[in-house]
C-alpha cells in the first residue's frame, strides 16, 4: 500500500506543503463546530501526526473518529503548532473499524491492566516508546561486538546438558504421559533425542567451543529457566547476550562489560530522544541524568568478602541474613549500587560453592573468579566469570557436584586441545532494558511475557 511513515514526515522537511498519503490507528480524536481531528500513529514515532479535517470540504469523517479506527489519509503536509508539522486531509479511508469497547480509550492505563492485552499494548505510548527502545539496544549490542570483531553465534536451544547446574530446566520430551515405562533410564532411551533434553539456560558452554575457534564470540538469543520466582526480575524465557573471549583474564571480561554497557545506553541516548523523554517524565524522572552520570563515570569494582562486610556495617534490617558465603538477594544488590556507591558496581570473586562448576578457582582455595554487575533500581543485570581451564581443576570441581562427567565431553575436551585463559559474561536484555527505560517490572519489557503460571 503506498504511504509514508509518519516519522518521515516528522523528521524530513522536503515533504512540507507536499500531498502525502499515510496510514495509522486513531490514538484520540475531537470534533469542533468547523472543524474535526485525529491524532494519528502508524507505529514508527512516538508523537502523533494531527489529520485537520475541514468540514466544509464534505469529507466523510464520522466514521473515521473512533478511537483505535485504522485509517489511510491523503492530504497535505503544513507547518502547525509547537513547530511540528500536521495534515490537511483530502481524502480519508477507513481500512478498519473500531467499535466503542476498544479496550484502549483515552485516559491513562495502568501497567497491570495493560498486561492483560498483550496484543494491544504496543499501541499505548508507553509501550510503543519501550518497543522502540529494545529495537534500538539490540542493534546497538550487535553494532558494539560486530565493530571489535566479535563472531555472532547461535548457540543451540535444545541441549542435553544443564550450564548453571541450577536445576531450572525445562524438559523437552515427545513421549507424554504414558505408564509404559518401568524406569526413568527407559523412559529417555524411548524420547526424541534418545536421551533426556532441555531448553538452554545459557549459551554459554557451545559460545565457549566457539571462542575456542574463533577467538571472540557473542550469543544473542533466548534462554528459559523454569525458575518458580515470582519477582519482578525473572522471566521464564528472556533474552540473553554471552560474549566469551578466549586470551581473556577476569579484569578483561569487566573492562569488556563496562565499555559495551556504556556504548549501547550512548546509543540510545542519541537514537530515542523522545522516547528516553517520555520515560523521563513518566517513569523516572532524573532518568536521563542518570544514564549520562553512568556514561560519563568509572563503574566501581567491589569484591564480594568486602561487599558482605559493607552489608553487615550497614545497620540495615534486611529480610535475608548476611554472612560470608550467602549469595547476594536483590535487597543486599541494590543497598550495595543505591546506597553505598550510588552507580553500577561489580562484584568480583565471590564463594566457589554459591557458583557455577566452570569457574576459575582462585588461589585462595575459597573463591572463584566471578563477577556480576549491580545496577541501581534493578540488581543484578550481569553474571560473568573467568573459566577455570585447568583440566584437573575441573574435572575436580565437576565431581564435587556429582556431575556426569560424559555429558561433558565436549566441553572438556577444549582443556585438552590447546587450553587457554578465557572469560565472557552473560546479559539479561530485559533487565538492561528496564535500567535504561526506568521500567520496573520485566512483563512490561517483553512482548509476550512467560511467568510461572502464565502464559499466552
Ligand atoms: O548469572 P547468570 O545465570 O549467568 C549465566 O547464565 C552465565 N552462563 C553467563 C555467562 O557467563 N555467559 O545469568 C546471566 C544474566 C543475569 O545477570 C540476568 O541479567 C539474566 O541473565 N537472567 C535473567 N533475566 C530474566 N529472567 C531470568 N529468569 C534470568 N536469569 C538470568
Amino acid at each position: 500500500m503506498q504511504h509514508i511513515d509518519i516519522k518521515e514526515i516528522f523528521v524530513n522537511p522536503d515533504y512540507l506543503e507536499q500531498i502525502v498519503t499515510v496510514c495509522g490507528w486513531v490514538r484520540t480524536s475531537r470534533n469542533s463546530k468547523t472543524m474535526a481531528f485525529i491524532a494519528l500513529n502508524d507505529g514508527t514515532s512516538l508523537p502523533h501526526l494531527q489529520i485537520v479535517i475541514d468540514k466544509a470540504s464534505g469529507i466523510a469523517f464520522e466514521n473515521a473518529m473512533p478511537l483505535g479506527t485504522s485509517l489511510k489519509v491523503t492530504g497535505k503536509v503544513v507547518a502547525g503548532q509547537n513547530g511540528s508539522v500536521e495534515i490537511n486531509a483530502e481524502s480519508i479511508t477507513v481500512l478498519g473499524t473500531c467499535p466503542a469497547e476498544y479496550p484502549l480509550q483515552k485516559k491513562r492505563h495502568t501497567l497491570e491492566f495493560l498486561r492483560t492485552m498483550p496484543h494491544l499494548r504496543g499501541r499505548t505510548n508507553t509501550f510503543n516508546a519501550i518497543m522502540r527502545v529494545r529495537s534500538v539496544l539490540a542493534n546497538a549490542i550487535h553494532a558494539y561486538f560486530q565493530s571489535k570483531n566479535y563472531v555472532y553465534v547461535n548457540t543451540p536451544l535444545i541441549t542435553g546438558s544443564d550450564c548453571e547446574g541450577a536445576g531450572e530446566m525445562f524438559q523437552v520430551t515427545t513421549n507424554g504421559f504414558t505408564q509404559e515405562y518401568k524406569t526413568e533410564a527407559e523412559y529417555y532411551a524411548n524420547d526424541f533425542f534418545a536421551r533426556k533434553a532441555g531448553l538452554s539456560v545459557s549459551g554459554q558452554l557451545e559460545g565457549e567451543m566457539a571462542a575456542m575457534a574463533m577467538g571472540k564470540i557473542y550469543t544473542f538469543g533466548p534462554s528459559f529457566r523454569a525458575e518458580n520466582s515470582n519477582t519482578p526480575k525473572h522471566l521464564a524465557e528472556f533474552w540473553h547476550i554471552e560474549p566469551e573471549v578466549a586470551f581473556a583474564e577476569l579484569s578483561d571480561v569487566i573492562a569488556l562489560a563496562e565499555d559495551m554497557i556504556k556504548y549501547v545506553i550512548r546509543q540510545v541516548l542519541e537514537t530515542c530522544q523522545n522516547e528516553m523523554q517520555f520515560f523521563n517524565q513518566h517513569f523516572e524522572k532524573g532518568l536521563i541524568e542518570r544514564l549520562e552520570e553512568l556514561i560519563f563515570h568509572d563503574f566501581a569494582v567491589c569484591d564480594y568478602t568486602e561487599a558482605i562486610k559493607l552489608l553487615q556495617e550497614s545497620g540495615e534490617k534486611f529480610q535475608y541474613p548476611v554472612e560470608w558465603g550467602c549469595d547476594l538477594q536483590t535487597e543486599h544488590e541494590r543497598y550495595i549500587s543505591e546506597k553505598v556507591f550510588n552507580k553500577a558496581v561489580f562484584v568480583t570473586n565471590y564463594p566457589k560453592e554459591i557458583k557455577s562448576f566452570y569457574m576459575k578457582q582462585n588461589s585462595d582455595g575459597k573463591t572463584v573468579a566471578a563477577v556480576d554487575l549491580l545496577v541501581p533500581g534493578v540488581g543484578e543485570i550481569i553474571g560473568g566469570s573467568e573459566r577455570e581451564y585447568d583440566y584437573d581443576k575441573l574435572v575436580s570441581a565437576m565431581q564435587e557436584r556429582n556431575m556426569n562427567l560424559d555429558l561433558y565431553s565436549d566441553y572438556l575436551d577444549l582443556r585438552r586441545f590447546g587450553s587457554v585463559p578465557h572469560g565472557g559474561f552473560g546479559l539479561g536484555f530485559e533487565r538492561l532494558i528496564m535500567y535504561v527505560t526506568g521500567v520496573q517490572n520485566i512483563r512490561d519489557v517483553i512482548m509476550y511475557p512467560r511467568t510461572a503460571g502464565s502464559i499466552r
